[in-house]
């Protein structure tokens, strides 16, 4: 088997457990996952691992996130994307989840393409991202900008959907200010081992509606809201 048909294989694999996980696995996210070279998101030393389902060490002693844990945040009951959504993602890290997202709102061919904003802290990271972004061709669909995301993105704003990749312990409150009517808003809230996974709404007469998606453990979102 070549290293092509292995990485193929591997994928399958992985795909395979996240339905025996009761993730409610779609076929536009099985798509998406063939779709992104995860292995082009990794450290070159983490390559052979790259369909391994768990955080891998990147730059600036961040991680890119397991591989469940993106497919939880691009799924139905979680953010549900829909193609032509704008997607607002803090916490860009290797630039892999936007790609995710990219693939889920403006999938190859659409006539109606959406985008993703990853906004990412760590100059460094913002290399990182954007390197892998160029190199996967996602540069039309992504763009990835360095500042503090717990601010938010007001240019684009309102979003369909702001994602967040990093552990907050407050709701950050440009986020909800920057959420369109109906859109979703997903944040890991609590201390730094533990957190709940929060999925906020904004319904249709400008309130907010919570859901407590279960127990997450991500690196803190650092800047102000950190
Ligand atoms: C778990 S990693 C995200 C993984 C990423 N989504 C990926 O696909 O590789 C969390 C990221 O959040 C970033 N981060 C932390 N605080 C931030 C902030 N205030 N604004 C933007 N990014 C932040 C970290 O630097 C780190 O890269």
């Amino acid at each position: 088997m070549n290293s092509q048909d292995k990485l193929i294989e591997e994928k399958k694999q992985v795909l395979s457990k996240l339905r025996l996980h009761s993730i409610s696995l779609t076929e536009r996210m099985a798509n998406a996952f063939l779709n992104v070279p995860r292995e082009e998101f990794v450290l070159g030393n983490y390559r052979d691992r790259a369909y391994i389902d768990t955080p891998l060490p990147i730059l600036a002693n961040q991680t890119i996130s397991a591989i469940h844990m993106v497919m939880i945040y691009i799924s139905p009951s979680c953010t549900d994307p829909q193609i032509g959504d704008k997607v607002l993602e803090i916490g860009a890290g290797s630039g892999y989840n936007a790609a995710m997202f990219a693939e889920m709102v403006a999938p190859e061919g659409t006539d109606n393409p959406g985008h993703v904003y990853a906004l990412e802290i760590i100059p460094e990271l913002v290399e990182f991202a954007k390197k892998n972004i160029e190199r996967t061709d996602y540069t039309d669909r992504v763009t990835i900008l360095q500042s503090d995301g717990g601010l938010g993105y007001e240019k684009e704003s309102p979003y369909d959907i702001i994602s967040v990749a990093a552990a907050s312990k407050t709701i950050p409150p440009p986020l909800l200010e920057q959420l369109s009517v109906r859109g979703k808003f997903v944040i890991p809230v609590g201390k730094r081992f533990y957190q709940e996974l929060v999925l906020i709404t904004k319904e249709p007469d400008n309130s907010f509606s919570e859901k407590n998606l279960g127990g997450v453990a991500f690196v803190p979102l650092t800047g102000k809201y950190g």
